[in-house]
């Protein structure tokens, strides 16, 4: 059955709200009046983010051999983002309005006058978007320090910290996880584009000849890493930056784009950072980053791939390729059709009736589970109730515990795409989530 059919302009709206009325997603501090385009995740949304996170680093980290994971600190030297470029070139052109003081970023508005009241503009003036403070009591130059607008930097600067231990050869990988920081002028789209954020980003280090061959094989990797999320491949395309919009530190760079509700936008980007990046932090420090390579007896400074995906942007992508809504016995049904793999939560557990037993079989199925799966225990009101309160947030699996079970130790498992219900024995479950989680 086709994902998602609602109709485009309805669809934020309506995944806002039940992001917020399930406990998905919730505007920050929002009891003070929420500040803007800052993002709260609630229970569902923290798990779902959890699995997205996991899926990245099992098959970015674990699965491999050559790649190793990172956890760098998010405040770092403040002369690293002087050698990156971002001081002087991480700005975005600015307008103001003179008369309703809105801000713009001058290239993405087409007229000449304000687009809210017609009032004039301001020249163009360049914005940095890194957010600055200071360490320590002293709010002085030497004490200013950045919050990073990349978690790529932290892997440039360990680039030896790391391969020396883990014993690595180039070509290998290392991989982080975390938060990054932009004072971005025009956020916006719910949790497309906020100015604090999570990156997955993956830096490869390679012999400089082979930089094409590994361009193609990560573009590959990632593009397939999305299907496997279960988001639609007629939803996603590719972009080539062309010379006016390609990064600074890049030789070639393509995005893997998304058609959300508000057009195609950029989910991931895919790099070949040449020697940029190593070669200007070897510089200003003068420690020597060239790799050894001992078979060819080579001394050479690594090119890098990068992949640098978004957490928030894909977790949008989830919740908006998932949203599917349809009218079932007159009722409208919404239904999240997120991948087990990604689901909050991966089944629930129902007694059909309180009493009989049923509970305490129940129960007991359901502690079994939890042992290895974020699973959910209901026992009120009406069974076709409990399914659809499991539907909207994108529960696979409902298993019903009934007067068959106490006699033959099966259980329905009712599916929440076509709400089919087959009868499975209670011993098959775990096997058969875990399959369907993971893959057999
Ligand atoms: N190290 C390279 C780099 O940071 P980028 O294209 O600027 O590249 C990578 O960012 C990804 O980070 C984007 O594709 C997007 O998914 C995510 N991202 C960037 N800015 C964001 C923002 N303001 N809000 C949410 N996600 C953002």
């Amino acid at each position: 059955m086709a994902k998602n059919n609602v109709v485009k302009d309805d669809l934020m709206d309506k995944l806002v709200s039940l992001c917020k009325r399930r406990g998905f997603i919730f505007p920050s501090s929002e009891i003070y009046g929420g500040i803007n385009a800052c993002w709260d995740y609630g229970p569902l949304g923290a798990e779902l983010k959890r699995n997205i996170k996991e899926f990245w680093w099992r098959e970015m980290v674990h699965r491999r051999d050559d790649i190793e994971g990172l956890d760098a600190a998010i405040l770092m030297h403040q002369k690293v983002w002087h050698t990156s470029g971002h001081v002087a070139e991480f700005t975005d052109p600015l307008v103001d309005c003179k008369r309703c003081k809105a801000r713009f970023k001058a290239d993405e508005i087409q007229t000449e006058k304000c687009p809210n009241c017609g009032g004039e503009l301001t020249a163009p003036r360049n914005f940095n978007l890194m957010f600055k403070t200071f360490m320590g009591p002293v709010e002085d130059d030497a004490g200013v320090v950045y919050l990073r607008p990349e978690t790529a930097q932290g892997i440039y600067v360990n680039f030896l910290n790391v391969q020396g231990p883990s014993r690595q050869k180039v070509p290998f990988g290392i991989a982080q996880i975390g938060k990054a920081f932009r004072n971005e002028i025009t956020p916006g789209n719910f949790i497309f584009r906020t100015r604090e954020f999570e990156q997955m980003e993956m830096q490869f280090f390679i012999h400089p000849s082979e930089d094409d061959k590994w361009f193609e094989y990560w573009r590959e990797k990632r593009w397939q890493w999305y299907l496997d999320i279960g988001i639609r491949v007629e939803k996603l395309r590719w972009h080539e930056h062309g010379p006016n919009d390609l990064a600074h530190y890049a030789k070639k760079a393509y995005d893997i784009q998304y058609e959300f509700p508000f057009g195609w936008k950029e989910l991931e980007g895919i790099h070949n950072r040449t020697d940029f990046d190593l070669s200007r932090h070897s510089e200003a420090t003068g420690k020597d980053l060239r790799y050894w390579d001992e078979e060819k007896k080579e001394k050479f400074i690594p090119y890098i791939i990068e992949t640098s995906a978004g957490c928030d942007r894909t977790l949008l992508v989830c919740l908006i390729d998932a949203y599917h809504e349809e009218e079932v016995k007159g009722e409208v049904r919404s239904v999240l059709r997120f991948h087990p793999r990604v689901a909050p939560i991966k089944a629930a557990v129902f007694p059909l009736v309180k009493k009989d037993g049923m509970p305490e079989v129940a129960h007991k199925l359901y502690n079994d589970l939890r042992k290895r799966f974020k699973v959910f225990y209901d026992e009120g009101g009406a069974v076709g109730r409990r399914y659809r309160r499991m539907d909207e947030v994108g529960t696979p699996f409902c298993f019903t515990v009934d007067g068959q079970t106490l006699q033959d130790e099966t259980v329905t498992i009712r599916h929440r795409d076509s709400m089919e219900q087959t009868r499975h024995k209670i011993a098959a479950i775990p096997d058969l989530l875990e399959t369907s989680i993971n893959g057999g």
